[in-house]
């Protein structure tokens, strides 16, 4: 079983790597592999949207493209679907989560409107319909940055270990397993090859692996540069007497050069620090990321996560 096969995958990292653009891509190489997908972000605003050039997407799952739904999620509409659930009749969910006591009960819960959102992304991937088949081949969650996903993951151990025995603990018991199940689950770190991504990342994988006991198993680097010309070339251009070594161009590929050392050091970093196999995307030089764009970047992934 590899990432293909996964249920649940959870793309994390510092903020600003690319977590939406990595999860987009994803999602694309997901359904076209024919997996009925899910991918559920959590942004004040739809950021996913103008990513795969579809219309907005809203609070609740919406098919919008072959074999792919998106939704993104909030605190209120996901605490109101869990209701739902929990209580299945529509009418019996709305009078107790509309109730404004219970709202602010509710709202006291420390952690409560965060486990409304992971709660939904993983419900989603344990979901059967009527004939007991997985509504879902995947579900991607586009999780919020380290820290925040770090204690957004660790929710459903504690609602186990000490929410009042009921549908909470049992839930919180369920997604628990489902997280920490290696066949079904993947964490998904995702970096940039500078310095502090680099060690915001080697901590999240050590988080992961050393209290939660999460599965991780590869990085993935987003945002490559294409390496277009190679060290010698520049020499040989200079000591062939091309160019001048103060000429604009060369100076731009010393430049480069430099640049592609420092990566190449930090790429050396996180091999060190997590001993986990990297996997390269593509930075794509143009001002707003469209479909083709991130087609290119799904396109990187299948490439380097063979099935
Ligand atoms: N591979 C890439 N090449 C070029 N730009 C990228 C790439 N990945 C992300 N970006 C850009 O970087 C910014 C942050 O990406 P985003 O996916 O929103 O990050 P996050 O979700 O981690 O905050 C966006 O402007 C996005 O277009
Ligand atoms: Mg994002």
């Amino acid at each position: 079983m590899g990432l293909w096969d996964r249920r649940m995958i959870v793309v994390t990292g510092k903020g600003g790597v690319g977590k939406t653009t990595v999860s987009a891509a994803l999602a694309l190489a997901c359904a076209r592999r024919g997996r009925r997908t899910l991918v559920a972000s959590v942004h004040p605003k739809d950021r996913l949207s103008p990513l795969l050039e579809v219309p907005r997407i809203g609070p609740h799952n919406t098919p919008v493209l072959p074999n792919l739904e998106a939704v993104n999620m909030t605190p209120e509409a996901a605490m109101a679907e869990y209701g739902r659930m929990v209580f299945r009749f529509r009418v019996v969910s709305h009078v107790i989560f509309e109730n404004h006591l219970v709202k602010a009960f509710l709202r006291a819960v420390p952690g409560i409107d965060a486990w409304a959102l992971l709660g939904k992304a993983t419900y989603h991937a344990i979901e059967a319909d009527g004939a007991g088949r997985p509504r879902y081949d995947t579900v991607i969650l586009d999780a919020p940055a380290t820290g925040h996903a770090l204690s957004l993951l660790a929710l459903p151990r504690t609602l186990a270990e000490l929410a009042p025995p009921g549908p909470l603990r049992r839930d919180g018991q369920e997604r628990w397993d489902l997280l920490a199940d290696p066949e079904r689950t993947e964490v998904l770190p995702v970096t940039l090859l500078e310095e502090m991504p680099v060690s915001e990342t080697a901590e999240l994988v050590e988080r992961l692996r050393g209290d939660l006991r999460l599965p991780v198993r590869r990085v993935l680097i987003n945002a490559v540069p294409e390496r277009t010309f190679e060290a010698e070339e520049v020499e040989r251009a200079v000591t062939e007497g091309l160019a001048p070594p103060d000429h604009p161009l060369i100076r731009a590929a010393a430049w480069d050069l430099h640049r592609r050392r420092l990566e190449d050091e930090q790429r050396g970093r996180l091999a060190a620090l997590t001993g986990l196999p990297q996997v390269d995307l593509p930075l794509i030089c143009q001002g707003r990321l469209r479909r083709a764009c991130v087609e290119r970047i799904a396109a990187a992934l299948e490439q380097g996560v063979p099935a």
